[in-house]
């Protein structure tokens, strides 16, 4: 799905954001560990990838699970999804006294984020919605530059299985890992990536990074199709990894 696409999405959207619960979950019942492992005594600086209209930290189970401060820096490459998660969270910021958090409309693609000295960068479901190979290879190359040495990168996205099926409107091209939507049109558009999770354990080993943490909890499925709630046995599985630069 390109930027155009997420663009006009997020300017008609009208529901309220709710962050992500697979993701807080993973931040709960796993990446927390491994962030408290980090000692320095300061601040710590997260960034997150592919914020949308809020970041995951809103979910008030994380920020307050938190004793540091978080310094929050939220990319996104919509800017309506970018200028709706300034005005929500001006609206809210009172509410979380440890956290500081901005954020910035910025393509994940186009070098090293903001800063260089991240102590941790989430994925927030972005990588899934990188349809190209090489693209995929070069944010996480971005992302390993973003981050201090000894800093962690936190990643849940979804991964083929051999029980993966799918039903209209959506395709899946086995060749190129893609689900493709089809339009009102009939036009079938490339919609996300689904590799399998020995390719992406490949592509992060590629980069230089080294895997402290590698699942895929059996039960667990990320529900391609925003109007479904319940997930189906079909539906892609959640690869969850963490990994580190050293
Ligand atoms: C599946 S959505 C998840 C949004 C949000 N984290 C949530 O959980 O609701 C993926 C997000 O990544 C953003 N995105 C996709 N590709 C991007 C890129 N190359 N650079 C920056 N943001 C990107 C999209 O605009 C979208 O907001």
């Amino acid at each position: 799905m390109s930027q155009e696409l997420f663009d006009q999405v997020y300017k008609k959207d009208k529901t309220v954001f709710i962050p992500s619960e697979s993701l807080c979950d993973f931040y709960k019942t796993k990446a927390k560990t491994w962030v408290d492992r980090i000692e320095e005594r300061v601040p710590l600086s997260i960034l997150e990838l592919g914020c949308g209209r809020g970041t995951l930290f809103e979910n008030t189970d994380l920020s307050e699970m938190e004793e540091r401060l978080l310094l929050i820096t939220g990319i996104d490459y919509s800017f309506w999804a970018i200028e709706k998660a300034k005005s929500r969270w001006r609206t809210m910021r009172s509410d979380f006294p440890n956290l500081n958090v901005q954020f910035f409309m910025k393509n994940v693609l186009d070098g090293p984020q903001l800063e260089k000295n991240y102590h941790v960068v989430l994925d927030s479901h972005l990588y899934h919605c990188l349809l190209d190979k090489n693209d995929q290879l070069k944010a996480l190359k971005n992302v390993r530059a973003s981050l201090k040495k000894g800093g962690i990168f936190v990643l849940e996205t979804m991964v083929s299985h051999e029980g993966m099926r799918f039903q209209d409107p959506f395709f899946y091209e086995e060749k190129n890992s893609l689900l493709l939507k089809e339009d009102r049109w009939g036009t079938l558009i490339a919609f996300r990536s689904i590799p399998s999770p020995l390719e992406i354990e490949r592509s992060i080993l590629e980069t230089g990074f080294s895997i402290e943490y590698f699942t895929i909890p059996t039960l667990l499925r990320i529900i391609p199709d925003e109007k479904r709630r319940e997930p189906l046995d079909t539906d892609p599985q959640c690869l969850r990894i963490i990994c580190r630069k050293t």
